[in-house]
């Protein structure tokens, strides 16, 4: 009985180290620099003009309570605020996005938008990764 009394105590103990180890990671600032460095290739594009592009491929489909996993693409702000997964955008970070993995259909993620919907230029998946990289400000 001893023995089991110090093994809970050992685990309730590494738990918490555990706890702390992962609220100290998740406390870390992430970088949002208004401008990216390197490449050289990153325009400053408007908010409105993504919204314009997600108006017209994405709002079928992600608007309104039956927004598909409760991704509200009607604005930049609902695309900002994410899905029921969490965030879309990592300002600063567009491959990091998963937005912009939904817009490639890489890492696993439907390709966006699915057969059924108006595919985007690349020009419009460039101007969105653009604006992620340039920090994705909402206006
Ligand atoms: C024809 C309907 C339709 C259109 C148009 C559409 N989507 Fe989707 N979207 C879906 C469905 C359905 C899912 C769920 C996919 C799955 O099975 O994982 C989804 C999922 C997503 C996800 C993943 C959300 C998450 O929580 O992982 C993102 C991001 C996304 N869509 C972005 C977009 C963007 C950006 C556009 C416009 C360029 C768009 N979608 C257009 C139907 C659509």
């Amino acid at each position: 009985m001893a023995f089991m009394g110090k093994t809970k105590g050992f685990v309730f103990l590494a738990s918490i180290a555990v706890l702390a180890f992962a609220i100290g990671c998740g406390s870390e600032e992430p970088e949002t620099g208004g401008t990216t460095t390197g490449g050289g290739a990153t325009q400053m594009v408007a908010a409105k003009d993504v919204e314009d592009v997600l108006l017209q491929h994405c709002m079928p489909c992600h608007a309104g309570a039956e927004a598909k996993e409760k991704l509200n693409l009607e604005t930049v702000a609902g695309l900002l605020k994410g899905s029921e997964h969490g965030a879309m955008v990592v300002p600063g970070d567009a491959a990091n996005s998963v937005v912009v993995h939904a817009l490639h259909g890489t890492n696993g993620k439907k390709k966006m938008p699915p057969a059924q919907g108006k595919p985007l230029t690349d020009a419009q998946i460039k101007l969105i990764e653009d604006w992620i990289n340039a920090g994705a400000k909402p206006s």
